[in-house]
């Protein structure tokens, strides 16, 4: 196992521990609205300084990039990290959220993880190397239409200014799909994908420690990650679709044509 593997690993272990700790300590945990809808705990940001710690103990030149402090350091590699994805889910007691911890090499996403701590299941991938789910080998899906398919997504709730496109490409998929679901921590759809637990993914608006660490998974998987609205592979605006590679096409092909209609 690559040895940065290896310390991302521990980190987010470390993390995740601490996380279902907190889960018995609920009350009189002090909780910050960022902007409309989008909380913060004191969790989330106890939960990123054990991973940031973790990873400068062993990288001290490292640069970082972190959800609740931000961007810091100047090198070639650079660790992207979601301390507690699902913080919605976290605060209501909803048993879904994960750590989430990716490591950049020039701007290429190299390794990454995604930690359920609930269920203890770790997702990682290594570029080139393939994607795993506690050490075994995943894939994703083969089915090849959107018939049948089981599609994740996050719904909008921060701005809702794509509200209407956004139901208009609910409803096509409804009526043509197996079904829809909203687990509510992107990390961990986007592992889904990449386990064949889930044929495809969108979702509008997420950042980059949302998804680096998925996408990752996903590509090593054999699947397909972009931007909706944009043809380069790296989802630059934070509107991504994902899946198997011809559930990713078709559901890109649908979600474009609905949007650019709406
Ligand atoms: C959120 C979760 C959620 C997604 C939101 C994200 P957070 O992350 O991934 O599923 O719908 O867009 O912001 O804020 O809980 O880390
Ligand atoms: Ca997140
Ligand atoms: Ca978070």
């Amino acid at each position: 196992m690559h040895p940065m593997m290896n310390m991302g690993i521990r980190a987010v272990r470390a993390a995740g521990d601490f996380i279902v700790r907190c889960m018995d300590q609920m009350q009189g945990l002090s909780v910050t609205e960022k902007s409309r809808n989008d909380f913060v705990s004191e969790v989330d940001r106890r939960a990123e300084q054990i991973i940031i710690e973790n990873l400068r103990n062993a990288y001290p030149d490292h640069a970082i990039l972190a959800e609740e402090s931000g961007a810091s350091g100047n090198s070639d590699y650079q660790w992207i990290i979601d301390p507690l994805d699902g913080t919605t889910n976290f605060l209501h007691g909803f048993p879904q959220f994960a750590v989430s911890v990716a490591l950049a090499h020039k701007g290429i996403l190299d390794q990454g993880i995604v930690y359920d701590p609930l269920r203890q299941e770790l997702f990682t991938a290594s570029r080139g190397d393939g994607a795993h789910l506690d050490g075994r080998r995943i894939r994703v899906t083969r089915l090849n239409t959107l018939e049948g398919a089981l599609i994740g997504t996050g719904f909008p709730f921060r701005t809702l200014d794509r509200l209407n496109a956004y139901v208009d490409i609910f409803r096509q998929l409804t009526a043509v799909t197996a079904g829809i679901r909203r687990p509510g921590a992107a990390s961990l759809d986007l592992a889904y994908v990449a386990s064949g637990r889930i044929d495809g993914f969108w979702e509008y608006g997420l950042e980059p420690w949302d998804i680096a660490a998925g996408t990752l998974l996903i590509r090593e998987a054999g699947g397909y990650v972009s931007d909706i609205n944009d043809a380069s592979p790296e989802v630059k605006s934070g509107n991504i679709v994902a899946g198997n590679p011809a559930v990713h096409d078709l559901l890109q092909e649908l979600i474009r044509a609905t949007d650019g209609a709406t």
